[in-house]
Order: C-alpha cells, then structure tokens, then sequence
C-alpha cells in the first residue's frame, strides 16, 4: 500500500555505465528491480550549487549533489578517509585530524539532507549507503523529514574504546538515532554499537531490542551483504582464463584488493614469505598472483603502505626468486571482472586476509567462482566480517605469520574429498545469502518500521 519510490544516496555513483561488481552494482540491482532514485556525489567544481542534476534515467533515475574542491578534500579525503575510516578499522594510530575537515563533511551532510528534502515523498524509502553520509538522517529530520530512513554501513563499527578517539563521540549515537534502521555488516559490528549506546544516557535498550533515544525507536541489526553469486558463477565459468605462463602444476594463490592498509598485504606477503622459507628442495613452486589497484593516492598512509608492500615483495622475491620463477607478481593495474572471475576459478587457493574488513566480498566472489569437482581453497582472516558466514573457510590470523604459513601450507596439500566438502558448504550461503537477499532483508526491515 503505497509504498513509495526508493531513494538511495551513496559517495560513489557511476557516471556512465555501471561497473559489474561491488556496491555499485548491488545498489543498480536493487533500483532496475524496483525503480526509483540513486543520488550520489558530482566530480568536484570550484562552486556547488544546491539540489539535484539529473544524469540518468531508464528504469530508475541518477543524480548528482555537487561538491567543492575544498570541500572533497575536507569531506572525503579528510573525516571520511583519514578519520572515520582508520577509526572504524581500528587504526586509531593513523587518524589524521586537519581543521575544517568536520565542518566540510558537515556541510556536504547537510546539503545532501537538503536536496532529498526538496523531493521526497512522505511514502519514499530513504536508503543512505555507508560512512560518508553519518549525519544526513539527523540532518533531515531537523528538516522535518518523517519518511523511514536506513543506513547500512559498509565497514566495521568501532570498538567501543576505538570510538573514544572520534571528537564528535558524543554526537554519533544521535547520528545513528535519527535512523529507523541501522544496519552493520556482523553481529560483533551490532555489539559494538549497541556497547557504545549503553553509554549514552539518553538512550534506551527496550525489551523487544529496539533502542529509544529522545522520543523515537530505532534499530541495529545486522545484514551481512552478499553478491550475485549466479551472475558471478557464470562470469567465472565463461571467462578465457589469461595465459599465466606457469610451469605445469606450479600450484597458483590469488588475492585481490584494493590497495588499503585494512586488507593485511604486508602481513600476507611475509606470510607467504615464511611459507617459502620452509619449502623443502625440489616441492612445486608456488606462484602467488596479487591484484592492487591503488586507491585515495591523494591520502598518505595510503601512499606510506604503497611503499611498505613494494618493499615486501621486493625483498621476498629477491630472496626466494629464480632465473625461471618469481613467486610473488604484484600487479597493481585494473582488470575487468571477467578477467578476475576467470583466475578466481583457476586459482588452487585464495589469500583473503585483512586485517579489520566489514564483509569482503572478494572472499564470496572466490566461492562462486570455483568449480565445485574441484575446488580452490578459501584461507580467510577472522577479522573478515565474512568470517561470521563462512566457517569453513580455513581461517587464520593474518598477525601470526607462523600459522598462517600452516595454513597456505594446509591449503595447497588439501585432499579433494575436503576441499569438496569445504566448497560445498561455503557454497550454501554465499548462494543463499545473496544480494537479493541483503536487499530484501534490508528493506523489509525499513519498510516494516514505525518511528514513534
Ligand atoms: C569501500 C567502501 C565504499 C567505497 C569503496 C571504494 O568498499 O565501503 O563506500 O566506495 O570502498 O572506495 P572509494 O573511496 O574509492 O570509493
């Protein structure tokens, strides 16, 4: 019964055609389904108008809210990626406070709020992706927007003692409490969350596990996201597999990651490192392929990573390489997803192992990819929200190079009936807990709420 259009804000929105992959894609599912609005950030001008520019329209419409220069480096280089971001991943020590970064997400929160305002229905869904736009809710009720508004949050939630650190604390459980839902990736994301309301006086835990802050009920659950696990399958299967230039049952491992100090690549490449240094004379010599496209250069412990993993490989390599064989390929161009769908399938195992990650959707992508006669296997970190899904998994702690050598170890020795058995239960939910899935549960959830 009249149940409105949906409108979903997020940072990124493509400006041509749609990538196949990753959030951008999920979100193009959801709206060619069920039509309705995607607002996402302009490329930055010298002056920002306020409102909406159309930039797309078909089975749902696109739009832009512009952004300054400056505001780009306060807003996103700034208190999303070099405040929120480290924070949220527990990197605490690479928080970069610069003045006047708060105020800029600020005003692009509030001018985000103000354009939905200017055309929201009271029946319209508001769906706000992830942690650039933490203060639209508030924002939208002052307002006096009373549609159902979601948040999910594509990251971790900070621990509560992590979340000490952010000088505007004391305001984020009233950002969260403007929301209806609020949705995190795990239920340790939820626990952190609710461990952090616990501390706000003004909030209440209500028996039937909705919370209540100054009049109004809101939610924190979580929705673990999934992908197009058939779609992807397909792809896989379909794919020319590059020519690779191994030598005949050189065993391959894969990793494929934006290049971001979150996802453990200096960790991994040692890893793999004590792995080789126990090789014994004469074993298959492995090849481990990872793919880093390099990402928010313009931020600097993105740059000091960049160098830190250069250095690893480097010295790895140096030690370990022969005339005929480089055990690590660090390659950090893009390629299409066919291409990535094709290697995931030929690979014999899967490095997922970052250090602090919401889900890590490499990690189902991988599992979807494999053909299930005989499968790769999946070495994943605990500290990959998809570790609360995908238990069988060989899971390991990427901090502790000595058992996950074991592990690499473990994976390339792995008899088939196991690495079957495996395959087939990680299989059920990456295939179950799909995008449509996410996407139903979520907005079941939102449409299902009533705020006072
Ligand atoms: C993560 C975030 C997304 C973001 C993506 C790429 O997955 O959760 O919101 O879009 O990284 O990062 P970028 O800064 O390039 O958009």
């Amino acid at each position: 019964p009249g149940s409105g259009r949906i409108i979903v804000v997020s940072n990124r929105i493509p400006k041509g055609d749609v990538p196949a992959g990753g959030l951008v894609f999920a979100i193009d599912e959801v709206l060619t389904a069920a039509g309705g609005l995607w607002i996402g950030a302009a490329d930055p001008t010298e002056f920002a108008l306020e409102g909406l520019t159309e930039i797309g329209s078909g089975a749902y419409d696109r739009a832009t809210f512009a952004i300054t220069e400056a505001e780009h480096s306060g807003y996103y280089l700034g208190y999303a990626n070099s405040v929120l971001w480290p924070l949220f991943h527990h990197r605490p020590d690479l928080l970069n406070f610069h003045d006047g970064d708060f105020e800029a997400y600020a005003a692009v929160n509030r001018r985000v709020a103000r354009a939905i305002a200017a055309i929201a229905e009271p029946e319209d869904l508001i769906w706000i992706q992830d942690y650039h736009f933490l203060m639209v809710a508030q924002e939208l009720r002052q307002l006096n927007v009373t549609n159902r508004i979601g948040l999910f949050l594509h990251i971790p939630f900070p621990s509560p003692t992590d979340v000490m650190a952010l000088p505007q604390v004391a305001a984020l459980s009233s950002w969260i409490a403007a929301h209806d839902v609020f949705g995190l990736q795990t239920k340790r994301d939820v626990t952190s969350a609710n461990e952090m309301l616990r501390h706000d006086s003004k909030a209440s835990l209500m028996p039937n596990g909705r919370w209540h802050r100054a009049g109004h009920q809101f939610q924190i659950l979580s929705f673990p996201i999934g992908i197009d696990a058939v779609g992807f399958e397909e792809t896989a299967k379909a794919a020319d597999v590059p020519q690779l230039q191994l030598a005949a049952k050189a065993p391959l491992l894969i990793g494929v990651d934006r290049l971001d100090y979150s996802k453990g690549l200096v960790h991994r490449f040692k890893a793999f490192g004590d792995y080789l240094s126990r090789r014994t004379e004469g074993a298959p010599r492995p090849t481990f392929l990872q793919i880093a496209p390099v990402s928010r250069e313009d931020v600097t412990a993105y740059q000091d990573i960049r160098e830190e993993l250069e250095q690893a490989a480097g010295s790895i390599n140096g030690a370990h390489a022969d005339l005929d064989w480089t055990p690590i390929r660090y390659v950090r161009r893009h390629f299409d997803r066919a291409v990535i769908a094709g290697l995931y399938r030929r690979a014999d195992a899967a490095l997922v192992t970052p250090l602090a990650d919401g889900m890590n959707l490499v990690a189902k992508e991988f599992v979807a990819a494999q053909d299930p006669d005989d499968p790769g296997v999946l070495i994943l970190s605990h500290f990959a929200g998809a570790a609360e899904q995908m238990e069988d998994a060989l899971l390991v702690n990427p901090f502790d190079h000595g058992s996950f050598a074991d592990a690499i170890d473990r994976a390339l020795h792995m008899p088939l009936a196991e690495r079957q058995e495996r395959h087939a239960a990680l299989r059920v939910s990456v295939f179950e807990e799909d995008i449509a899935w996410w996407t139903e549960a979520f907005l079941k959830r939102l449409r299902g709420t009533n705020r006072t």
